[in-house]
């Protein structure tokens, strides 16, 4: 039977890492026909950041395992989304496997700094937030465009519900989220004549490294334990649990296929209902 993106070429960002919801989008694309490009930082690490991030032999591993299981297409690239060079390496070892790309999903997002409010904020941890999680979408997207313009497609950029209800001491990401959102509907205007939709996507609560380390500096901070403040913050869920990396990668595959063909320039919440929006 046809999937639904068979024959689609997507690259997503930040998905060298199981644990992570890059990861569970890569797995829902290919699962739907899409050949997947895995795109991480590898040994491009920075010693700042609190979370695992995607190694070469992680990268490789899920490259090889997308292959197999779903008989498409894959290739593992190492990225950095802070890095100009980086970025036009990648794009070079891509062109050497795959003519274009259908699918793009800004994935990639870390924090650094935290927690402090503005006035105490770093000011290099700030830069370094808003360089990964606002600017890296802004440089990949532009090294990317010309492998999309002929084709068209669908771009999907990893905003946050930060971007739109303001967290406490976490101003940086919130800032660069909220960037995001407005990045992505100002290119789904200027992309709209050729066929290129673009979508940013808010996550609430997922259940992933970033959110495990959200949970522990709460709990050092209120002096309480991890468990006890996800009761606490699945108190403030409608749908009282914390969401599913894989709930996310649907959403994006939707957003990747044609179901979703009228649909550009929106930001969708993803949030259990945490999040309700006139
Ligand atoms: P994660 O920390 O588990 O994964 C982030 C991935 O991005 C890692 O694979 C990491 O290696 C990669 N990355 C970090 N800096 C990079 C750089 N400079 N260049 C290339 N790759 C880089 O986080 P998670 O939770 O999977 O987050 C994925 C996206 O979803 C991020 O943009 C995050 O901000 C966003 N998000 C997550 C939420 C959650 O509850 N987990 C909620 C809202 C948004």
């Amino acid at each position: 039977m046809e999937k639904d993106l068979s024959g689609k070429i997507a690259l997503v960002t930040g998905s060298g890492k199981r644990s992570g919801i890059g990861y569970a989008v890569a797995r829902k694309l290919a699962a739907e026909g899409a050949s997947v490009i895995i795109a991480d930082l590898g040994p491009n690490r920075d010693t700042d950041l609190a979370v695992e991030t995607g190694t070469e032999d992680e990268m490789a591993a899920i490259a090889a395992e997308l292959r197999e299981t779903f008989g498409v297409s894959t290739l593992a690239v190492n990225l950095d989304v802070t890095r100009p060079d980086s970025i036009a390496a990648m794009v070079d070892r891509v062109r050497l496997k795959f003519e274009r790309i259908d699918i793009l999903v800004n994935n990639a997002g870390a924090s650094f700094g935290v927690p402090n409010a503005v006035h105490t904020y770093d000011e290099g941890a700030w830069m370094k937030t808003v360089d990964v999680n606002l600017h890296g979408v802004f440089r990949v997207t532009r090294a990317v465009l010309p492998m999309m313009m002929a084709g068209g497609g669908s771009i999907i950029n990893t905003a946050s519900r930060a971007g739109k209800v303001p967290p406490l001491f976490n101003g940086a990401y919130a800032v660069a989220k909220a960037g995001v959102i407005m990045l992505t509907k100002v290119m789904a205007l200027e992309l709209s004549g050729n066929g290129i939709r673009v979508n940013a996507i808010c996550p609430g609560q997922i259940a992933t490294d970033l959110e495990k380390w959200r949970f522990g500096l709460e709990a050092q901070f209120f002096g309480s334990s991890v468990e006890e403040r996800e009761r606490e913050m699945c108190k403030t869920i409608p749908l009282n649990r914390i969401g599913k990396p894989e709930e996310v990668g649907d959403l994006v595959a939707f957003l990747a296929s044609s179901r979703s063909g009228y649909i550009t320039g929106q930001a969708i919440n993803i949030t259990g209902g945490q999040l309700m929006e006139l």
